[in-house]
């Protein structure tokens, strides 16, 4: 698919995105997670904490993880994508951790575009393969899909107990991540 943001770039992320990155977060969660979550959790994440965990991750993050964004010809934060080695799913070598696109921009290519940045940069440093956890009833299932991913997990979501819910989580997988990277794998 041809991007229909011609404007819009990926590059790795810097401490002054941390704002950025906390209202996509928080924006998205109201969102994309209204209909799965009760509004007494989603009330828990403000744009001022998340953005302190996130600059608290660029300062002492390991070497592996991986944050990307995608800015628009402002340099405004549109999405962003988080990604580390892992050893929690063999044989998969590492996580996508997070991705998220601000509303307004999904559906051009975005989403696409940034996991292809995390996988080049996980595939840079060694890691052959990718798996990820969506939410059960999250739609982003279907775009996890059309990136080629196979269902290879599911465990009841970590605060369940606490929440009184039954939600769970599905792993998905990638054994190639060079598919993932883009045709060049860089
Ligand atoms: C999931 C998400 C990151 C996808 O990003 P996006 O920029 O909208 O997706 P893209 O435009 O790159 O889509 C790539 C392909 O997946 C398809 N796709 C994307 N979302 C889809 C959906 N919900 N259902 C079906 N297909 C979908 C697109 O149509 C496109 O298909 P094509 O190859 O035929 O053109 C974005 O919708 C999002 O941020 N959602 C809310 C947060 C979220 O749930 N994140 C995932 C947490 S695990």
């Amino acid at each position: 698919m041809q991007s229909e943001l011609p404007n819009m770039k990926i590059r790795k992320a810097i401490e002054s995105d941390c704002p950025g990155i906390a209202r996509v977060q928080v924006d998205s969660y109201r969102t994309a997670y209204a209909p799965i979550f009760p509004q007494e959790y989603l009330d828990h994440f403000t744009y001022e904490e998340q953005e302190g965990d996130w600059r608290g991750l660029l300062a002492s993050a390991d070497q592996g993880t991986v944050l990307y964004v995608a800015v628009d010809d402002a340099d405004e934060v549109i999405g962003y994508a988080l990604g580390a080695p892992s050893s929690e799913m063999p044989p998969y070598e590492s996580e996508l951790v997070a991705l998220h696109v601000c509303q307004t921009y999904q559906g051009q290519d975005v989403g696409r575009q940034l996991v292809a940045a995390v996988s080049a940069a996980l595939y840079a440093q060694g890691c052959q393969s990718l798996f990820l956890w969506v939410l059960a009833d999250n739609p982003a299932r279907a775009f996890y899909e059309k990136l080629g991913g196979v269902l290879v997990g599911k465990k009841p979501w970590e605060n369940n107990e606490y929440f009184k819910l039954d939600i769970y989580e599905m792993a998905y997988g990638w054994p190639d991540i060079h598919k993932l990277a883009g045709p060049s794998g860089s």
